[in-house]
């Protein structure tokens, strides 16, 4: 039966193998997923591995610079990459779920295609990266078999299926047969950063599909702030571990406040938490009453811009994990 000991031992064998060697480019994006396949793929060939970490201007507040740390003191051969001018410019004015996804999708190509240059450049002599690592996990792969299915279109993950044939990269997926529970027990096999394994899920799109409607700087810059209050408040209280994901939502839509003698009419924050297994069915979270007044409060009160805090009561299915 299943071990992570067993997994590790016998994956970085096969990674040997296949890989004899080659170099492999690796693109992480802070998570769990792409972070345990990179360090299984550095056991496997240490320093041949190549990764960097690119900064699209739509993580969490604070996370970037903490990811790039955490992965540089694992060892891991990571290069950072600031590219949030470009998703900006492009995503400005588009709305439409899917659009985004598509945007965000092609700039991360382009990113790639320009890190990867670079990389191959450095590279010694004759040597050529032919590989492309991922983080893909099991229901990855069965969501993005459903959204080409005949009856549903759900939601286009783009971190599936690779790069466009003019790569010529061949892509190594070590996960790709695991469930997000074993990913975790096998990334606490690989001693990897606490912080990044206990981590709760993150979109690739990222903080794209929880500004509801179209992207602008200071949506992104409040949303995170309000989303900083939220997740520490969850921390400090235990919760963050016993929930599956968590997350702040920016709604296109304002509501009237009131604000000493002021009518105030500003922006409403969404929060989401939901336990799963796999994220593919999910149940809303009852956090504690007090929990939530808790935060509501410190989101009215200190981020400027929001005068009002909901909090999602619905579950997967019908209602999807992300607002889009
Ligand atoms: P939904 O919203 O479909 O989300 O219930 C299920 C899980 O998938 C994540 N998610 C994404 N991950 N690219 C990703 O890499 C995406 O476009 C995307 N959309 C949703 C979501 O955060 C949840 O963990």
């Amino acid at each position: 039966d299943w071990t992570s000991e067993s997994f590790v031992e016998t994956t970085v064998a096969e990674l040997k193998q296949q890989l004899g060697t080659d170099h492999v480019i690796m693109a992480l994006s802070g998570g769990v997923d792409s972070t345990v396949a990179a360090v299984l793929l550095h056991h496997a060939i240490g320093e041949r591995l190549h990764c960097f970490f690119v900064d699209h201007g739509l993580l969490r507040k604070g996370e970037y610079q903490q990811v790039l740390d955490s992965y540089k003191n694992m060892g891991l051969n990571i290069k950072g990459v600031n590219a949030k001018e470009l998703f900006f410019s492009r995503l400005a004015g588009i709305s439409e779920p899917e659009q985004k996804r598509k945007i965000i999708g092609s700039s991360f190509i382009d990113v790639f295609d320009e890190a990867s240059k670079e990389i191959q450049k450095d590279l010694p002599e004759g040597a050529e990266a032919k590989w492309l690592g991922q983080g893909t996990i099991y229901p990855d792969i069965i969501e993005s078999i459903s959204v080409k299915g005949p009856s549903a279109t759900i939601k286009s993950h783009h971190n599936v299926g690779g790069l466009p044939d003019y790569m010529k990269l061949k892509v190594v997926e070590p996960l790709k047969t695991l469930f997000k529970d074993e990913v975790r027990r096998v990334g606490k096999t690989l001693e990897v950063d606490s912080t990044i394994l206990g981590r709760h899920p993150f979109p690739g799109p990222g903080l794209a599909i929880r500004v509801l409607g179209d992207i602008t700087e200071e949506k992104v810059r409040i949303l995170q702030e309000a989303d900083d209050i939220y997740i520490r408040n969850l921390k400090e209280s235990g919760w963050y571990d016993k929930v599956w994901q968590a997350g702040t939502i920016f709604l296109p839509v304002q509501s009237v406040g009131v604000m000493g003698d002021e009518r105030t009419y500003e922006h409403v924050v969404a929060l989401r938490a939901v336990g799963s297994l796999d994220g593919m069915t999910a149940d809303w979270i009852h956090l504690p009453y007090d929990l939530l007044a808790k935060i509501s409060n410190e989101i009215i009160n200190h981020v400027k811009g929001i005068n009002r805090v909901v909090y999602d009561i619905s579950s997967k299915p019908p209602a999807t994990i992300e607002w889009e």
